[in-house]
């Protein structure tokens, strides 16, 4: 089983440099290449990230590593091949794919991210399975690259995809990490907290990334993390606002501009709220109350409490009296 790991961790070392080779140095990349860089990628940013692409092939990467001596069960059991029902023939998982190599904690690559180049091909990112060397719960995209940069800026940022990553990184925002799309685990906190215990949460700006922000935030709020939330406008996802606003404006509008989670759960709960309408106002007050009561610092507690009081013009008695009526309920 060793020996096993070592080999499947070989391969992937292997075969990330040489379709990193195939996207840079061939007409076959050229498409791929074309594609990355009208996105804003640039040749560093591919370099750096060891992008690669993989051919548009049946069995490119079979035959790859079946010349290198490579077992084809053990390449399967890697994620890197997969299995054809009827004759029970080797294929590769990656065909025609823009190639994220993923690295355990380590620095070792550990499996793979493919993107579609056509809107058509789905999945838009394909992902290795879980394997004995790719255990997702456990892995941070750019972690262990990024690990020196986080410790010193004592700053973790976390985005949602791939992209988010590359391009902060070239506007200078180097201390990115991404979850890769699903929600945070526990074994992902570990990992953050081996580093730091300040996390901004930079996630995508539709419906779904505030959401996902929200439910993170709590998650890292349980392990005694410091956050803040960096909110991106426009619907826009990180990658996106930096393509279109630049570098300096996403650095201080976005990262330098990022809100306390406090602050950001009074904007969040006025989503979907009709603050004009008498009910919506009475169930925003008593939303940020709920919040209100789990504050530890009576400062920030007593903070919060004429912000309301002022804001929606009610006494701070009455505020006071219906959170110690939520403070019973909850016990
Ligand atoms: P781009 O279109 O390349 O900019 O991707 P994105 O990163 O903006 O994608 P999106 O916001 O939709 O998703 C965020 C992250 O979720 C991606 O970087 C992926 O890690 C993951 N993800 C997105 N789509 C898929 C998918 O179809 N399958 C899987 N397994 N993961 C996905
Ligand atoms: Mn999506
Ligand atoms: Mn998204
Ligand atoms: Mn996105
Ligand atoms: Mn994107």
């Amino acid at each position: 089983p060793r020996e096993d790991e070592k080999q499947m961790l070989q391969a992937h070392e292997l075969l990330s440099k040489f379709y990193h080779h195939l996207l840079l140095n061939t007409k076959e990349g050229q498409e791929a290449l074309e594609y990355l860089l009208s996105r804003g990628f640039t040749t560093e940013s591919i370099s750096k990230f060891q992008i690669g692409w993989s051919l548009p092939s049946w069995d490119f990467t079979v035959k790859f590593l079946q010349k290198r001596g490579y077992s084809l069960d053990l390449m399967e059991a890697a994620g890197l091949l997969v299995r054809r029902e009827k004759d029970q023939s080797f294929l590769d998982r990656f065909r025609g794919r823009i190639m994220f190599p993923i690295t355990n904690p380590k620095g070792k690559v550990v499996g793979f991210s493919g993107r579609s180049l056509h809107s058509d091909d789905e999945p838009k990112y394909l992902n290795s399975p879980e394997t004995k060397i790719f255990n997702k719960s456990r892995i941070l995209y750019n972690f262990h690259e990024s690990r020196t940069i986080i410790r010193r800026k004592q700053q973790i940022i976390l985005f949602e995809g791939f992209a988010d990553v590359i391009s902060a990184s070239g506007a200078s925002v180097e201390n990115g990490v991404a979850t890769m799309g699903t929600s945070l685990t526990e074994g992902q906190i570990g990992l953050i907290k081996r580093l730091t215990d300040s996390v901004v949460i930079c996630y995508d700006g539709d419906f779904a990334g505030v959401e996902a922000a929200f439910r993170a935030g709590n998650l890292l709020l349980n392990h005694q993390l410091s956050i803040r939330v960096a909110m991106i406008p426009e619907r826009l996802d990180p990658d996106d606002y930096i393509s279109k606003y630049g570098k300096e404006k996403f650095q201080q509008d976005v990262i330098g501009a990022s809100l306390t989670f406090m602050a950001f759960k009074l904007r969040y709960y006025k989503l979907n709220k009709n603050l004009n309408d008498e009910g919506d106002r009475l169930q925003y007050i008593e939303d940020i109350l709920k919040e209100i009561i789990h504050l530890t610092n009576a400062v920030e507690k007593d903070y919060y409490l004429r912000y309301l009081a002022e804001e929606f013009d009610v006494s701070l008695e009455a505020l006071q009296q219906q959170l110690a009526e939520i403070g019973g309920a909850l016990k």
